[in-house]
């Protein structure tokens, strides 16, 4: 009797192992996978990025954007924190990515905290949660539990989105990344904060397609405003509100404003060129007559689907001791 009642026991132990290993290798992650075995994880980055956005509310753009950064190239696995000649950071798309030492921060407390177990990844995820919610977006609860990479490329970028990619070719990348037209239209709604640099848009307001004409796209009374911050030939480096008026504000003006044709990207405009995402601009902007959609839930539910591209989970790659080079 007592030898069965063991073999039993041992069989529910293989069974759960079994069953663990598994879902995890199946590449699954979980609310709060650190609740054992870093418990602390969640307030050391949300405190690390509330003190760093205190000093300057720009960084939650910066993290949102490494986030979806990291995410599109190889999945969600921290190779976009790696330092090095030709890794991802380098790609032309990344070189004003700005954040790194949020991460570093959160990630050298978090070692002294709980050392080997909490992913570069898993911050990175965290924090561009954090990011969104001090910017006074909607929070969400954030699946963790993937493994860093021990990968990274510049060449792998490519398949980021450009500031002039056409409708087209902005939905299939995300396709790419069973991503749909709404997550797309959701998640470009992280435009409602930070700024882009004149070089990625000025060409719209001077010489749009080799035809010394603005872009007919911008709204008339927007062009003035734009030329004003980058006059022609001016300073490429200069940075400009993606969301006019409401920069650092995690709201839906940037769709009331892409709408309105005040678009800053070529890409933002484009969300206009095609019936499926132009109608997930006007529901989240509140246009009247359409059906609503709340772009805070909508943005969270997408933002917890691009956070689970493509994932290293169980005894894929590693936990970094370091969030910019592989152990
Ligand atoms: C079609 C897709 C997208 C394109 C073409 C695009 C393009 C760009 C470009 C060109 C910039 C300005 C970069 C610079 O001048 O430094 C930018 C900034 C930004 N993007 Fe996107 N983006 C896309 C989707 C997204 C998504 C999905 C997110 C978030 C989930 C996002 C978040 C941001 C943020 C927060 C900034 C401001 C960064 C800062 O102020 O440091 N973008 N994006």
């Amino acid at each position: 009797m007592k030898m069965a009642s063991s073999f039993n026991k041992l069989h529910i132990l293989l069974c759960l192992l079994f069953a663990t290993q598994t879902t995890m290798t199946r590449g699954q992650t979980r609310v709060d996978f650190y609740g054992t075995t870093c418990p602390r994880v969640q307030t050391i980055i949300q405190a690390t990025v509330q003190s760093a956005f205190q000093t300057n509310p720009g960084v939650a753009a910066g993290l949102l954007r490494m986030f979806f950064h990291d995410c599109f190239v190889l999945g969600c696995d921290a190779s976009i924190l790696l330092s090095g000649t030709s890794t991802e950071r380098t790609a032309r798309p990344n070189l004003s990515l700005v954040g790194f030492e949020v991460i570093n921060a959160a990630k050298s407390q978090i070692e002294t905290a709980c050392p080997g177990v909490v992913s570069c990844a898993d911050i990175l995820t965290l924090a561009a949660r954090d990011a969104v919610v001090l910017a006074g977006g909607t929070t969400w609860q954030v699946p963790t539990g993937r493994r860093d990479g021990l990968v990274s490329q510049a060449s792998d970028a490519v398949n980021l989105p450009a500031f002039n990619d056409p409708i087209s070719v902005q939905i299939s990348k995300f396709r790419d990344k069973n991503l749909t037209a709404q997550d797309l239209v959701a998640l470009v709604g992280g435009h409602t904060i930070g700024t882009a640099a004149c070089a990625v848009f000025s060409y719209r307001l001077y010489n749009f397609s080799g035809t010394n004409q603005p872009d007919p796209d911008i709204n008339p009374t927007f062009l003035p405003q734009l030329r004003a911050l980058c006059p022609n030939g001016g300073n490429a480096s200069t940075r400009v509100a993606l969301d006019t008026g409401s920069v650092n504000s995690f709201d839906t003006s940037y769709f009331v404003n892409v709408r309105n044709r005040r678009g800053v990207l070529e890409s933002d405009a484009k969300l206009l060129s095609n019936s499926t995402t132009l109608a997930f601009v006007q529901k989240f902007s509140g246009a009247m007559g359409v059906p609503q959609l709340n772009f805070g839930v909508e943005f969270a539910r997408s933002m917890v689907k691009l956070g689970n591209t493509e994932l290293k989970t169980g005894s894929q790659g590693e936990i970094r001791r370091v969030c910019s080079a592989i152990n």
